[in-house]
């Protein structure tokens, strides 16, 4: 009878009341020192006295949430109590690698078992909300934001969205479950050459097959709130956008959670040049569905006037309060609104054992071996001198990555000490070089010009006296994530010079990268022998990495981007279309290429190589032909060729290639993730529905169209064993 609770509920509520439900409020004053006497935040807490707020972000800690939750319950006319909610992008204190980086795993089971720490670590923290998971499809590494999602590829990227959805809520809704929310709606991840808060224009057809995808597979897994986005869609605020809020989400997917604005993103649409002022950017807001008010203060200042002058309907504002209201009963705070705060658990749970131990796992998980020539790696464990150099290295910051607002600074643990685990050998550290590790907030530019060369002869030196040099570059932790959009996607400051430097005097280098997107590094792939992604880590960064170096785990990733040879090929991704001129049939200069450098990536997604190796053989598709309606079977012989054990992903692709509208050269559509020994096979099975062979077009209509369809099982997106069926 939740439903019922809500129509009493709404009954009582004077119009203020309601709108006030749909107000959140950052918590930015000390919420358990005295009450603030003037300014916004005064306003702020007099306003949750009167029951004018639903929901505060970023207030965090057991002490805090009861302190202001008890206002709203104990202080206000109905006791309404309030949502708590938190950018817990990649755990909470104990961090997980980037989620850019845990996509690299292809491992639902372990991504959603990473949420599900996150959420107790937040949920023991006194949080009933989190503003995740980002499943914003994207293809251009020039956007800071890439390092928040699950990389190009909407089919992926939906099963990673229901893992996350599903490891952030949990199975009921008890005090370790935290709502998520998909964001942000939509289409972000397309801004214009990869500038962040820009515009965007797409057809309809790439928004319902690439972006939409993961939002609605959110839908499906029970995700109970959206977050719309910064960004114009086709000339229209996502905030202000009818189409996707109201014809999308809650229309044709009868989504019942309620839509959060992104921060200010209400009053924007002033800025954009689509509302007038306050009052017309919170009609417009409302009217397209954005049912609750992230900082604009819009809504607790405009929305009942317009209400009483009948310029918003009463109706849209009882509908956005019943969605709120909704997430509240389901979760229980009107029989508990103290549900979350117990300060025991807070204590025993926040920083455990276990969840370190599930974040070194999931950071393992996260590796990918991009390179690995003459079998540099995995190091020998004794009897060798190492050189570890770059000033990542020793950084116990960088491998946090963004979006940690409730970490400690520097509680990484760096390369440094997870390679001194390994007694047996001889280490030797130099930084280098100066990347500037100290300008690290997540409210810093972050800016790195760094010029000074004097480290480069000390590192030489060690590297010269060394079997082996290890050598950690790459990004630092703020160079992406929100407002971090970069036009180059080199190694920052002097840290190429320092690579060729050291290579000129040992060319044995294991190149270890941390960073936060995609990086242009053509040199190094040309040159450096053994090269291992390595992310953002998170809190166990450093052991994870070393355990990889030394062979105690064999890496499995597989890029969840492709990586660019240089920025200008950005946007670049594996499922495009093919053009009218894809090849150079004719020798000459009129076909689709670049004349200074190839058009493919240097390393496609879906790549990733391990210590083993692994042989594919006899794929087989169950029939030549399928009428509609029919299982697709297809399977294919895996072996393990190499001389460790081993895990591989187990990709399928298909290709359409007649249809009423272009499809991509390859579209991923099945995966799998398999362990095998040293010399073992296994025959691995996919059952592909029709539906996986459909597409939407430019009207929304999704049509599955008879015909050849060609299909790929392979070890990436690029390399596989080929066969065609027919579709009748
Ligand atoms: O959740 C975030 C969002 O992704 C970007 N703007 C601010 C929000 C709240 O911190």
């Amino acid at each position: 009878p939740i439903e019922e609770r809500i129509s009493f509920l709404i009954k009582e509520m004077t119009l203020e009341e309601k709108v006030g439900q749909m107000n959140q409020y950052n918590g930015s004053w000390d919420v358990t020192g005295p009450k603030p006497e003037s300014g916004s935040n005064e306003e702020k807490y007099n306003n949750i006295k009167k029951g004018w707020v639903g929901s505060m972000l970023t207030v965090r800690g057991v002490k805090e949430v009861r302190a202001v939750q008890k206002i709203a319950v104990e202080e206000t006319r109905l006791g309404i109590p309030l949502l708590f909610g938190f950018d817990v992008i990649h755990g909470y204190k104990t961090l997980s690698p980037i989620p850019l980086a845990e996509a690299a795993s292809w491992d639902l089971e372990a991504i959603k078992n990473s949420a599900r720490v996150a959420a107790l670590e937040a949920s023991a923290s006194g949080l009933n909300w989190t503003f995740a998971p980002n499943v914003d499809i994207t293809n251009d590494a020039r956007w800071g934001r890439v390092m928040e999602g699950a990389g190009e590829d909407p089919y992926l990227g939906s099963k990673i969205a229901t893992a996350r959805v599903k490891g952030f809520q949990g199975e009921h809704f008890d005090n370790t479950s935290i709502i998520a929310c998909a964001k942000h709606f939509a289409a972000y991840g397309f801004v214009e050459a990869g500038r962040e808060y820009n515009s965007v224009d797409m057809s309809n057809s790439k928004l319902y097959n690439t972006v939409l995808p993961p939002f609605k597979a959110t839908v499906d897994a029970g995700i109970r709130t959206f977050m719309n986005s910064f960004n114009t869609l086709n000339g229209i605020p996502a905030t202000g956008n009818v189409f996707l809020q109201r014809d999308i989400l809650k229309g044709a997917w009868g989504f019942k959670g309620f839509v959060v604005s992104d921060w200010a993103s209400i009053a924007e649409m002033i800025t954009h040049g689509y509302a007038a002022n306050g009052a017309d950017a919170a009609r417009k807001a409302v009217v397209a569905g954005s049912d609750m008010d992230m900082e604009s203060n819009v809504y607790v200042t405009e929305l009942v006037k317009l209400a009483k002058k009948g310029t918003v309907k009463e109706s849209l504002i009882d509908d956005a309060v019943r969605r709120i209201l909704r997430v509240k009963f389901e979760l229980g705070l009107f029989d508990d609104p103290y549900k979350y705060c117990d300060e025991a658990r807070e204590k025993s749970n926040i920083g455990n054992k276990a969840n370190n131990e599930d974040v070194l796992d999931m950071a393992k998980k996260s590796i990918v071996l991009l390179k690995n020539d003459k079998n540099l790696l995995p190091l020998k464990k004794s009897g060798a001198k190492i050189a570890l150099i770059g000033a990542l290295a020793n950084d116990k910051n960088s491998p946090l990555g963004s979006w940690r607002i409730a970490a400690d600074d520097n509680t990484a643990v760096s390369v440094l000490e997870g390679m001194q685990q390994y007694k047996n050998n001889v280490l030797v550290y130099e930084q280098g070089t100066d990347v500037a590790l100290n300008k690290q907030s997540f409210l810093d530019e972050v800016k790195i010009n760094s010029t000074d060369f004097s480290g480069f002869e000390a590192a030489k030196k060690i590297a010269k006296e060394a079997d082996v040099v290890v050598m950690v570059l790459g990004e630092i932790g703020f160079q992406s994530g929100e407002g971090r959009s970069r036009t180059e996607l080199d190694l920052p400051g002097n840290q190429q010079q320092l690579l060729e430097e050291v290579y000129k005097v040992n060319p044995n280098i294991v190149l270890v990268l941390n960073n936060g997107r995609p990086l242009a590094l053509p040199w190094a792939a040309e040159h450096i022998p053994a090269i291992v992604e390595a992310w953002q880590l998170g809190t166990q960064s450093g052991n994870a990495i070393a355990q990889v170096l030394y062979g105690d785990y064999n890496p499995s990733g597989k890029l969840p981007m492709s990586f660019p040879r240089n920025v200008g090929q950005c946007p670049i991704y594996y499922n495009l279309y093919n053009t009218g001129r894809p090849t150079d049939k004719d020798n000459n200069v009129f076909w689709s290429h670049y004349s200074d450098v190839e058009k493919t990536p240097l390393y496609p997604f879906g790549y990733g190589l391990s210590y083993t190796s692994f042989a594919y053989k006899n794929l087989k598709i169950a029939k030549p032909s399928f009428q509609k309606g029919e299982k697709i079977e297809v399977s294919v012989d895996v072996t393990n060729t190499g001389n460790f054990d081993g895990k591989e992903i187990v990709q399928l692709y298909i290709n359409d290639p007649v249809a009423s509208l272009v499809r991509p050269i390859k579209e991923l559509k099945a995966f799998e993730l398999i362990e095998l020994k040293k010399g073992e096979t296994k025959t691995i099975h996919f059952v592909l529905s029709d539906e996986a062979l459909g597409f939407y077009d430019n009207d929304g209509k999704f049509l599955v169209e008879s015909g050849l369809f060609n299909i790929m099982v392979g070890w990436n997106s690029n390399e596989g064993l080929s066969s065609k069926f027919e579709l009748k």
